[in-house]
């Protein structure tokens, strides 16, 4: 008998019919994530799950689910699933790093020059019949040649965020967990710690991944050691930043703008007081989404899936003490 596997959504096609071939799945096919009760009965006949960041598997899945052996995430972030629930269990989880850094640091940059140049408000002004002339005084906005920019995570994508930067003659700061001696030679950036990369950059940039030390990281105090002029970028998770001090500081002039990817919570409703701020982008959690790349990301999660189940280690087990138990 093939395994079983449940898909939590439809992906690329290529990752789908590899699936197939190797195994017996199951998919759910709407357009919002799968619902709770619904997952809770697909569950416990299969030997993996196909999951996205917007499935919540927790310790009550894992419960439904007694065959489960992998857990394998589309996605590089895992925030959505309890690893610790699913190591007590032996159950392997995966994500997919790698394959979408350079896409998402394109995406980074991209919000960076949207905020700094206004380019989204003067789509607005221009449909909504307001463009008169040019004028000296129009959208006038940042320069980010020769900004100082401030990297909060330099992991692959913030390197890579900062390759885009030298670009553009910035200069690069960093704040990480670590330091990152070789980067900071080969990208030429410098460690601060995190108040003075605060206070000294005219862009700032998240990259960590979502972790109790990471939430609401930049907050009332943070905005408060920025500088007026200052433009923040998020795309990395939206609970890194508290939503109610990004719009007090936002609205308050304390920050000039900011641009996110990613949002708390997502969706965010649309009678969320950001919404009301002409100085902020946002865009629907996409820095990922290019074609090439989120076929890489469905394959990835395949081989990943495909490998736990043959009883091989996976290319991207994000937790090995698995395999040793
Ligand atoms: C991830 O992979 O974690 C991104 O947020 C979506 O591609």
């Amino acid at each position: 008998m093939k395994p079983r596997v449940y898909v939590t959504r439809l992906i690329p096609e290529a990752a789908l019919k590899k699936l197939a071939d190797n195994c017996d799945y199951r998919i759910w096919e709407g357009e919002l994530p799968v619902p709770r009760d619904v997952l809770l009965q697909e569950v416990p006949p299969v030997d993996a799950l196909l999951s996205l960041l917007t499935d919540k598997i927790d310790g009550a899945v894992m419960n439904a689910a007694s065959k489960l052996r992998v857990i394998s995430n589309m996605a590089v972030g895992f925030d959505n699933v309890d690893v610790p629930e699913a190591t007590k269990r032996k159950i392997m989880v995966c994500n997919t790093p790698a394959v979408l850094t350079d896409t998402t640091a394109d995406f980074a940059f991209a919000l960076l020059l949207a905020a700094a140049r206004r380019v989204v408000e003067g789509e607005r002004v221009v449909r909504a019949g307001k463009w008169k002339t040019w004028g000296p005084m129009i959208l006038l906005g940042q320069d980010v040649h020769h900004a100082t920019l401030g990297i909060i995570g330099l992991g692959r994508i913030g390197a890579e965020v900062a390759k885009r930067a030298r670009g553009f003659d910035m200069k690069i700061i960093y704040n990480d967990s670590v330091r990152r001696p070789n980067l900071e030679k080969t990208l030429g950036v410098e460690f601060r710690d995190l108040r003075t990369l605060l206070a000294e950059s005219d862009f700032i940039t998240v990259h960590s991944p979502l972790l109790p030390e990471t939430y609401h990281l930049i907050g009332e105090e943070q905005f408060k050691l920025m500088k007026k002029t200052a433009i923040l970028v998020n795309s990395a998770r939206g609970p890194i930043v508290d939503p109610k001090a990004l719009y007090n500081a936002l609205r308050n002039g304390q920050i000039a703008y900011a641009a996110l990817d990613v949002t708390e919570p997502e969706p965010i409703p649309l009678d969320d007081p950001l919404l009301t701020l002409e100085n902020i982008v946002i865009a629907p959690h996409i820095a990922s989404a290019s074609v090439a790349t989120r076929t890489r990301m469905a394959m990835m999660a395949v081989d990943n899936l495909l490998a736990a189940i043959r009883g091989e280690r996976p290319p991207h087990i994000v937790n090995p003490e698995v395999l040793a138990k």
